[in-house]
């Protein structure tokens, strides 16, 4: 499966701080915004992977991410020469994705929970359709919105309804067959002349072939996408390394356990962020590995 981050938009709700900066790389508390959608599809398994955004703010992804083989991943650049919709996404990567599957990852998601890897893996296997992931909110009208049936079935999906069917709201985590770069093609612009993603989902669910899973109250969605919101997510984030130590998101450290770089490999990406509590965080992973095992170089 491939996978594609959508980092483009003019950050319009966020101005003035997007006025010369790309929404995507301004701060959640200890590393930039799309570390996290980043770190949903390193944890789906997805290697290969293809950062979309604005011609302004490719080089600047381009200099944070590289070709990503610091992290042991592919990835490649494509710019979004307008905010075209996020469908638009499947149109400037149908090379890319190929003849594969995709998943398709909002740059402003930040996605936390116990057992996500698990659950994105037991869905990035084989998708047959569309697979959308639900989250109940108090502020559906923001959303995409799901309505399932007392079985779960998806029953519609709506864009920012102003009548909500339900409290579902669809978060921008995406996983398709490969019928959806078809799909994309097929569809109209809406009025705001944007290729919106919930016609292609409307799409698969007219076909019969859309499923949602709900992701429970023991989990975390946020967005990142209004002053408030990019505030309370770094709170959230702030809150919950203080306490636990632990960081959310490190890419690196991802890329360690996933076995995609090794333990020298970790270490020395924290010796090129010394100085700051993140480069001494993989350092200290590292560490403690050479612990288990002797002989790694910087033991
Ligand atoms: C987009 C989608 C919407 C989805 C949301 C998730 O909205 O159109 O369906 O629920 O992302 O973040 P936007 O944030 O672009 O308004």
């Amino acid at each position: 499966m491939k996978g594609i981050v959508l980092a483009g938009g003019t950050g319009s709700r966020l101005y003035p701080l997007t006025r010369a900066l790309s929404k995507q790389l301004l701060p959640v508390y200890d590393k930039p915004m799309i570390y996290y959608p980043l770190s949903v599809l390193m944890l789906g398994g997805i290697k290969d992977i293809l950062v979309i955004s604005s011609p302004d703010h490719l080089e600047q992804f381009r200099r944070l991410l590289g070709d990503g083989s610091r992290l042991g991943l592919n990835i490649d650049y494509a710019a979004q020469q307008r905010p075209g919709g996020i469908a638009e996404a499947f149109l400037i990567g149908a090379d890319f994705i190929g003849q594969d599957q995709v998943s398709l990852v909002l740059g402003d998601n930040i996605f936390h929970g116990m057992g996500f890897s698990h659950l994105l893996r037991s869905h990035t296997r084989d998708v047959d359709g569309c697979v959308l992931f639900g989250y109940a909110v108090t502020d559906p009208e923001r959303y995409g919105v799901g309505e399932v049936d007392a079985s779960g079935k998806l029953l519609s999906v709506e864009e920012k309804p102003t009548a909500p069917r339900s409290n579902l709201a669809i978060t921008g985590l995406y996983l398709y067959d490969n019928d959806v770069i078809e799909v994309a093609r097929g569809i109209r612009s809406s009025a705001r002349g944007e290729l919106e993603i919930t016609d292609v989902n409307r799409a698969y669910l007219a076909e019969g072939r859309a499923r949602l899973v709900d992701l429970g109250r023991g989990f975390t969605w946020l967005d990142a996408g209004t002053h408030d919101s990019l505030m309370h997510a770094g709170q959230y984030v702030q809150v919950l390394e203080k306490r636990q130590g632990v960081r959310i998101a490190c890419l690196e450290e991802i890329a360690f356990r996933m076995g995609l770089i090794d333990a020298d490999d970790c270490y020395l990406r924290g010796v090129e962020l010394a100085g700051s509590g993140y480069g001494e965080y993989l350092m200290s992973i590292a560490a403690e590995a050479a612990v288990r095992s002797p002989g790694c170089a910087y033991s």
